[in-house]
């Protein structure tokens, strides 16, 4: 994995001085590096890289499903490290009838989905708290810009399967549900935030909490 490589500038203007800085996975600079297992930087040597590296196998059937009726599997630097410094990676998500993908966003990349299969209700939140949202066919593609909180639902009667593309080798995730009640956040300020008593926080906490 690299470093996100960042270029502050300072912009001149009149009498002000704006610092202005533009982030994203770096070029890579070399035709590939597939990364060592002693470390992440350092790359295998090239004359010893197989084809195989840069096969993924792992995402020809659905993975496991949760209790909201989602399985997703993230094709991310972490499982396939044939994409370490190529700037992209993706996921296969699958959905039993009514399956919900939970509200959620990636910190680090702009996403397009693709249906496979299904109808799927489909949507994004933009910082204004406004929301674009329609139920999107097989064949059909949506964009979540980078950040910006989106979810899913199955609405079609048998099983759902898109295929999402992000701009990042580690997109990164943040479910809303488990990050605002999964974690340790302090019960008083969950309650005040979502003007909930104290039992109903604790129902959600057990439920979101990781076990
Ligand atoms: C890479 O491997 C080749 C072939 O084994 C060898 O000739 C070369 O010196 C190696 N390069 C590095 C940087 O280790």
């Amino acid at each position: 994995m690299s470093l996100n490589s960042a270029i502050p500038f300072l912009v001149l203007f009149h009498s002000c001085i704006i610092m202005v800085t533009l982030a994203s996975d770096p070029d890579p600079v070399f035709d590939f590096c597939i990364p060592t297992t002693i470390s992440k930087t350092t790359c295998k040597n090239s004359s010893l890289a197989t084809v195989e590296d840069f096969v993924f196998p792992g995402i020809k059937h659905p993975g496991k499903f949760t209790e909201t009726g989602f399985a997703s599997i993230p094709v991310n630097v972490k499982v396939f490290p044939g994409l370490n410094t190529l700037g992209m990676s993706l996921a296969r998500a699958d959905f039993e009838v009514g399956g919900v993908n939970v509200p959620h966003f990636h910190p680090r990349a702009t996403e397009v989905a693709y249906v496979l299969e299904g109808k799927i209700y489909s949507g994004f939140v933009d910082t204004k708290n406004k929301i674009f949202a329609k139920v999107i066919e097989r064949g059909e593609v949506m964009v979540f810009p980078k950040g910006l909180v989106h979810f899913q639902m199955n609405v079609g009667d048998s099983r759902a399967t898109i295929l999402g593309s992000f701009d990042s080798e580690n997109p990164g995730l943040v479910k809303i549900p488990s990050a605002v009640f999964g974690s340790e956040i302090k019960e008083e300020l969950l309650e005040k935030a979502f003007g909930l008593s104290s039992e109903e926080i604790a129902k959600l906490r057990k439920k979101l909490t990781p076990h």
